[in-house]
């Protein structure tokens, strides 16, 4: 094996990922206690995170254009969760929610502002007032349809004037345990100089984002890779609920770019290839602004009715022509471009081609209340891995459930990014030393990297990634079968082997091997692909973003549980259960606040 220079760092706190949740983390983490060291290391330059391709807004209610409530807030996110997200978080982050954007204006975000100077805050699906029985809410935040983009840079701004020392251009290859199972940092390579890097520390704060580019048609950058959660699957540690995929219904056709459900809450609206508003068949209250999961749903009915649009009838269309010029140009300009730049579609005139496209992973590194990694020992107990906590759309924390709402996402980035900042920075004992920790616990990371540094088999790593990406694409789609499923399970082991046995790393140097890069990814991405066909096999009713057309109902009496699913280096998943945390209170008064399952209905 080749020697390998390896570098150690050591601060306090790590980070690893600097999108949304990692900043706001360390930017808490020195605000809560500016004598501890923080390092935030990002695979790429932070500002190209994927947070930047965040469009629409984000959560809260701030009551600016009609009477809004958290509680409100909350009832939507666990109807919008199908039941399965858990209410204590879910409360918590909709509690928090008036006060993190306050924050961020202070941090000098600039948010789009209605006629009286207020934040501007647009209609989103899913979103109700009154618990459902008062009509439309409207609680997403905007900066126009940039309002990701605005977060990354005001959040990486706010980062620089503290003393976050900051690793671009890492791949993070593998966490670090001591003897007691105790998370003591993480091993990285670094990109530009091809060495090997141990980073130190007393907490470890995994902030690495989704795994949406397992699929084949994506609106997810392809950083996605899910780092963060195959390096918790190769601890030994489980990840949960990972068949819930979202598909976000306004994938552009062919290129699967994302145009903002902002559009629809600007009041844009789907038709289907006899130019019906097809929606009122399927949520007629809600319409375009209905969850996610219902509406991709409803498109895939539409399009296998025949009803597509197009020569193939493959896709439908989003209208905004009936908009008025000011609301285009003021609240949706990208969407104005992305249109004309990837479809010559002048949205004035004429309508988007879209199909549903994976948007965001719900599932990821189970947590606790505090964003701390917990992992369920084999007499079903839950354990939390000290030194290791996760946040963002690594984590399933799990405010999201089976279906994330729109505008959620960037809300949970900033609230359990700061909460787990302080949390982490709250634990750190100044001046402790760190434990030391042996050669032999480092060389089974270095042996794995340097195995697939120098894999010389036949098969060139983007091969087996687009293969996993069309399983997972056929397999593990919208709507899913027992058959589809085994089917997915089998064809992964083949792509195991193939992994194993047949991998060729054509280029040998250390420095920008974007070969290797992509073998990195791309085992990371069938660690996470295993976890996620097991899971959907495994749950036999339809719940969120899950359907399966043989079990069509939600089971709340065989189902109503968080999967939690192992992987291990051969490919073999063992799958067991979680509860679900179906009570919460209100954080100022203590006074109980829960929602029990209901029937759930747009
Ligand atoms: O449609 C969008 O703008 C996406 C927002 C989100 O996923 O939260």
């Amino acid at each position: 094996m080749t020697t390998y220079k390896l570098i150690t760092h050591y601060h306090d706190v790590l980070i690893v990922g600097g999108g949304g949740a990692g900043l706001r983390a360390a930017a808490a983490a020195c605000e809560r206690d500016p004598d501890i060291t923080v390092a935030c290391v990002s695979k790429v330059p932070v500002t190209r995170s994927h947070t930047v391709a965040a469009q629409g807004g984000i959560n809260a209610a701030l009551g600016n254009r009609i009477p809004d409530d958290w509680r409100w807030h909350m009832y939507d996110t666990i109807r919008g969760s199908d039941w399965l997200g858990d209410q204590d978080a879910i409360a918590f982050m909709c509690e928090k929610a008036p006060e993190a954007i306050a924050e961020l204006e202070h941090m000098g975000m600039p948010f789009t502002r209605d006629d009286s100077g207020q934040i501007y805050q647009r209609a989103y699906g899913g979103q109700s007032s009154d618990y459902g029985k008062g009509g439309t809410a409207y609680r997403a935040c905007a900066v126009a349809d940039r309002t990701g983009h605005s977060l990354l840079h005001t959040l990486y701004t706010h980062s620089m004037r503290h003393d976050v020392e900051f690793f671009i251009e890492y791949m993070a290859l593998d966490l670090i345990f001591d003897d007691e199972n105790i998370c003591r940092g993480m091993l990285a390579w670094e990109l530009e100089t091809g060495e090997l890097h141990c980073f130190r520390a007393h907490q470890t704060i995994i902030a690495t984002g989704g795994f949406g580019q397992a699929y084949a048609s994506t609106t997810a950058s392809s950083i996605c890779t899910g780092d963060g959660n195959a390096m918790i699957l190769r601890a030994g540690l489980p990840l949960q609920d990972m068949e819930f995929i979202q598909f976000h219904p306004t994938g552009l056709y062919n290129s699967g770019i994302l145009i903002t459900e902002g559009a629809r809450g600007e009041g844009a609206f789907l038709l289907n290839g006899d130019g019906e508003r097809f929606m009122s068949t399927y949520a007629p209250s809600s319409m375009e602004l209905a969850s996610r999961d219902v509406i991709s749903r409803s498109m895939i009915q539409e399009i296998m009715a025949g009803r597509g649009c197009g020569p193939k009838k493959d896709h439908l269309y989003l209208s905004l022509a009936h908009l008025s010029r000011d609301v285009i140009d003021s609240k949706l300009p990208s969407i104005k471009d992305i249109a004309q730049t990837f479809a010559q579609v002048d949205i004035y005139t004429q309508p988007i081609p879209v199909v549903p496209t994976v948007h965001y992973t719900m599932g990821g590194i189970p947590t606790n209340m505090q964003s701390q990694v917990v992992t369920i020992d084999s007499k079903g107990s839950e354990r939390i891995i000290e030194g290791l906590l996760a946040i963002g759309e690594a984590s399933c924390t799990s405010v999201h459930g089976a279906n994330r709402l729109g505008c959620n996402g960037l809300l949970e980035l900033i609230v359990f990014g700061k909460a787990a900042g302080e949390f982490a920075a709250d634990s750190i004992v100044h001046g402790a030393s760190h434990k030391v920790i042996s050669s032999e616990l480092l060389e089974p990371l270095i042996t794995r990297f340097d195995d697939l540094r120098t894999a010389r088999g036949n098969m060139r790593p983007n091969k087996i990634r687009k293969s996993l990406q069309n399983v997972m694409q056929a397999n593990a789609s919208i709507f899913r079968t027992n058959d589809l499923l085994f089917n997915g399970q089998k064809e992964l082991r083949t792509l195991w082997g193939m992994m194993q046995h047949e991998l060729h790393v054509a280029d040998t140097s250390l420095i920008w091997n974007n070969d290797l890069i992509e073998a990195l990814e791309t085992d990371n991405l069938l660690r996470q692909a295993s976890s996620a066909m097991t899971s959907a096999y495994e749950r036999c009713e339809s719940r969120g973003a899950h359907w399966r057309q043989d079990f069509p109902t939600r089971d709340d009496a065989g189902c109503l549980a968080h999967s939690v699913c192992f992987v291990d280096d051969h490919g073999n998943t063992r799958f067991t259960i979680r509860p679900v945390r179906l009570h919460a209170e209100d954080m100022l008064t203590r006074t109980p606040i829960s929602f029990p399952p209901e029937e759930r209905a747009y």
